[in-house]
């Protein structure tokens, strides 16, 4: 929203949330979320023609176009749970607009949502008011991280509306706001349900990318080819491009897990089994690769991890960000948590507090599931104190900052021999080798210890 109001002077944005905790923040200095660029971008609109706050009735009754991008997580309930995605928040914003709304009004769909969910939304409008509403899908493709960009000069806009004369006026409305700063032939529009569907399938695509890769990296660890050079090979025939070819420790972050959650369950409420097993398969890859980084810690450290101190380099599902939802750190981390393990994890962005959440929300790891985690893991704020003792490193987030550290001072401090697990595959191996590091990385060729 703020990049709409900094490209579009004559639009005024509010954005409302019924949390004056958030909005508060939002009217700071100290935004509620990280996102490299996005702080100058709110400060240079924010009082001129973007505003924060919870009047959302009187927003609503001032507003001609309503975006409605509230969250859709994973049921975690009830039919479909842990797999269907949970549009109560759609619903309920659309039976406040029809409540509140006292003309007709451009209902926008940002939030990610299963196929068809426009028309559920149009229902809801219409039985509860005489005013027209024309609900559009103008689903989101920015990547945490890389945000401002994604949105100053996005691939594409996706816009659904009806293939009807006011559908299409409504279309036209929206295209108008991007294209004070997408060129045209960017705007894609469609019918309501291909938009719907291609959000979805889009993540869906990137993750499968994500998981094609990384079930070649096992391969390579047996073999002793490179997956780093394999995907440069791939990569570099245009009909399948290099984007998305890193093999890592496993995917995670808001979207993909749930997206392609939300998919496989649409294709099995239809009867297509074999799609629906077809995309489970990614889920599934990915959950192999994190077991398997753990468990390839524990069998390189003898079998054991009790008591021995780990540093965990990272928590961010990736850099850039303070974002940890679906972070594949908490996977590894719950594993060698029942081994016993002592963790010192560090991470630039990520509070102690948003951790032990996030170990909740996605795993049930609390003091009632696991006793002593509260002890078991330490949070460090110095990367250095993290590694002191410690038995070895995992890289579980690609900040940059990791490539930049005096590893020989690292190394020194120390329990020996001492591993780097580099589930990001971002340090320099060999540099590190020297060092008298033991290196494990994802895809590479493994270290053969042959002298006893
Ligand atoms: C994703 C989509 O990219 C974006 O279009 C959509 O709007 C939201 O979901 P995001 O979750 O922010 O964006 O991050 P993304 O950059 O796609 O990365 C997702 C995960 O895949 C991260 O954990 C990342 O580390 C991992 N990843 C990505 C890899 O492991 N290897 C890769 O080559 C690329």
């Amino acid at each position: 929203m703020a990049v709409i109001a900094a490209n579009s002077p004559r639009i005024k944005v509010t954005v409302v949330d019924l949390n004056q905790k958030q909005i508060d923040a939002w009217n700071s200095s100290n935004l509620p979320i990280y996102e490299p660029g996005l702080f100058e971008v709110v400060a240079s609109v924010r009082g001129k023609n973007l505003f924060f706050s919870t009047a959302i009735e009187e927003s609503i009754i001032e507003a001609d176009v309503i975006f409605v991008s509230v969250n859709t997580p994973t049921k975690i309930a009830g039919i479909g749970a842990g797999r269907a995605a949970d549009i109560k928040n759609c619903e309920l914003c659309a039976r406040t607009i029809a409540k509140v709304a006292t003309g007709d009004k451009i209902v926008v769909e940002k939030s990610t949502v299963p196929v068809r969910t426009a028309e559920s939304i149009k229902r809801v409008l219409k039985s509860a008011s005489t005013h027209k509403f024309q609900v559009l899908s103008n689903p989101e493709f920015l990547a945490e991280g890389t945000a401002i960009d994604d949105l100053q000069r996005p691939s594409r806009v996706l816009i659904g509306g009806e293939q009807t004369p006011a559908g299409l006026a409504a279309i036209a409305t929206l295209v108008s706001v991007y294209a004070n700063w997408v060129p045209r032939e960017r705007i894609l529009t469609t019918n309501l349900w291909s938009s719907e569907l291609s959000k979805l399938v889009a993540n869906a695509f990137l993750a499968q990318r994500v998981s094609s890769i990384n079930s070649i990296s096992a391969l390579c660890e047996q073999t002793d080819a490179d997956i780093d050079e394999i995907s440069r090979a791939i990569g570099s025939d245009h009909r399948i491009g290099d984007k998305f070819l890193r093999a890592s420790v496993g995917y995670g972050g808001s979207c993909f897990q749930k997206d392609i959650l939300n998919l496989v369950y649409i294709c099995e409420t239809m009867g297509l089994k074999e799609v629906s097993d077809y995309w489970h398969q990614v889920v599934l890859m990915n959950d192999y690769q994190k077991k398997r980084f753990a468990k390839k810690m524990v069998e390189t450290m003898f079998n054991t991890v009790t008591a021995k101190k780990i540093a965990i380099f990272g928590f961010a599902f990736k850099k850039d960000t303070g974002d940890t939802r679906e972070t594949a750190a908490v996977f590894v981390m719950r594993d060698l948590l029942e081994e016993k393990a002592l963790l010192n994890v560090y991470d630039p962005q990520v509070t102690r507090e948003q951790m032990f959440e996030e170990f909740k929300y996605t795993c049930n790891v609390t003091p009632h599931s696991v006793p002593n985690v509260e002890t078991l893991i330490t949070t460090m704020k110095d990367p250095y104190a993290a590694c002191e003792g410690a038995h070895a490193i995992a890289v579980m987030t690609e900040w940059d900052e990791f490539k930049t550290y005096d590893y020989q001072r690292v190394y020194d401090a120390m329990s020996k021999p001492a591993f780097i697990f580099d589930g990001r595959n971002i340090l320099p191996h060999a540099e590190l080798r020297k060092i008298g590091f033991e290196v494990y990385a994802i895809g590479k060729p493994q270290p053969r210890t042959t002298e006893v």
